[in-house]
């Protein structure tokens, strides 16, 4: 009798924590989820098993005429959005990927609920690609992955305007695994125009930041994500320092 009652308790306990805990969820997602929604910006097809490369350009690529770039390139969120997620009031205010597309900062004022709504106008065109779940996670990384990097990286220099090097230096052991330690090991360009994470970090630090906070779409073996192994902005900023100093051919 005694025992049918605290097996009872417990089972009602149990059930009330997978309860709280849910709700804990619904109002925080999962660092992993941010991330996927990082990557999924980046290049969402290369994130969902099985799905190939949209076809042909993106409904609303033929509003603009400065970007000439074509097919799969024009779906990526990044391309019309920004790797600082400015869209035309940043880094693509100008130059080759030009589109004078706005950017997505100011969306993060939104819910998770309205950004999903946004997504069901066709005109964008992703709700009849991506599913819910797909999109809830692209949701949640606008609302809670987001971050305005214009006081963190000095446009001119490309430099991130407060950083420590020799902490960054510490962090970066995690990417030697398999970058190398002078992060050469993996080439992500050409045999003969090398990009090696030191060029990267040079030439566009608002795309390095982006990855190393979100990780690497499809890359086999995954990129670690920043924002899942507990990295702040700051610890990132200080790891692009360190990078910056690295062999770029
Ligand atoms: C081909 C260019 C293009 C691509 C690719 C693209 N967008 Fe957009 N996006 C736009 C344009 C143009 C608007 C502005 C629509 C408007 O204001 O009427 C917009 C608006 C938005 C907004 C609303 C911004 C605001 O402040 O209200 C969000 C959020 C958004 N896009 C997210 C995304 C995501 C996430 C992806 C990738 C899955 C993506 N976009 C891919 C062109 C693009
Ligand atoms: C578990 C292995 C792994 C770790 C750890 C890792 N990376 Fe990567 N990274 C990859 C893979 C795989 C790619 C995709 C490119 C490739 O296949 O060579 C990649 C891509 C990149 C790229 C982008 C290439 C591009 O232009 O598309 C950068 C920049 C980068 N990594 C930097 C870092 C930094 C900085 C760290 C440490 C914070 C790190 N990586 C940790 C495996 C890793």
């Amino acid at each position: 009798m005694r025992r049918t009652g605290l097996v009872l308790t417990s089972v009602w306990l149990l059930g009330a924590g997978l309860t709280l805990a849910n709700v804990a969820w619904a109002q925080a997602p999962s660092p992993a989820s941010i991330a996927t929604g990082g990557r999924l910006y980046d290049k969402w097809w290369k994130e969902v098993a099985g799905m190939k490369a949209p076809a042909g350009d993106h409904p609303v690529w033929a509003l603009q005429t400065t970007n000439k770039r074509k097919g799969e390139t024009t779906w990526r969120c990044k391309e019309c959005h920004g790797w600082d997620y400015r869209g035309k009031d940043g880094i693509y205010g100008s130059g080759s990927h030009k589109t004078g597309f706005p950017g997505v900062l100011a969306a993060q004022a939104n819910s998770v609920d309205q950004l999903m709504k946004g997504f069901a106008n066709p005109k964008h065109g992703f709700a009849s690609v991506l599913n819910d779940a797909t999109l809830t996670h692209l949701a949640n990384f606008l609302k809670h992955g987001l971050v305005d990097l214009t006081p963190a990286i000095d446009r001119k220099t490309k430099k991130p305007v407060k950083a420590d090097e020799a902490r960054g230096k510490q962090l970066s052991v995690i990417c030697a695994a398999c970058h190398g330690a002078d992060g050469k090991t993996r080439n992500f360009g050409k045999p003969d125009d090398p990009e090696y994470v030191g060029t990267v970090a040079r030439e566009n630090p608002w795309e390095f930041v982006h990855k190393v906070r979100f990780g690497q779409p499809g890359s086999d073996p995954p990129m670690p994500a920043g924002v899942e192994i507990g990295w702040s902005l700051q610890d990132v900023l200080d790891v692009l320092a360190y990078s910056q100093t690295l062999p770029e051919k």
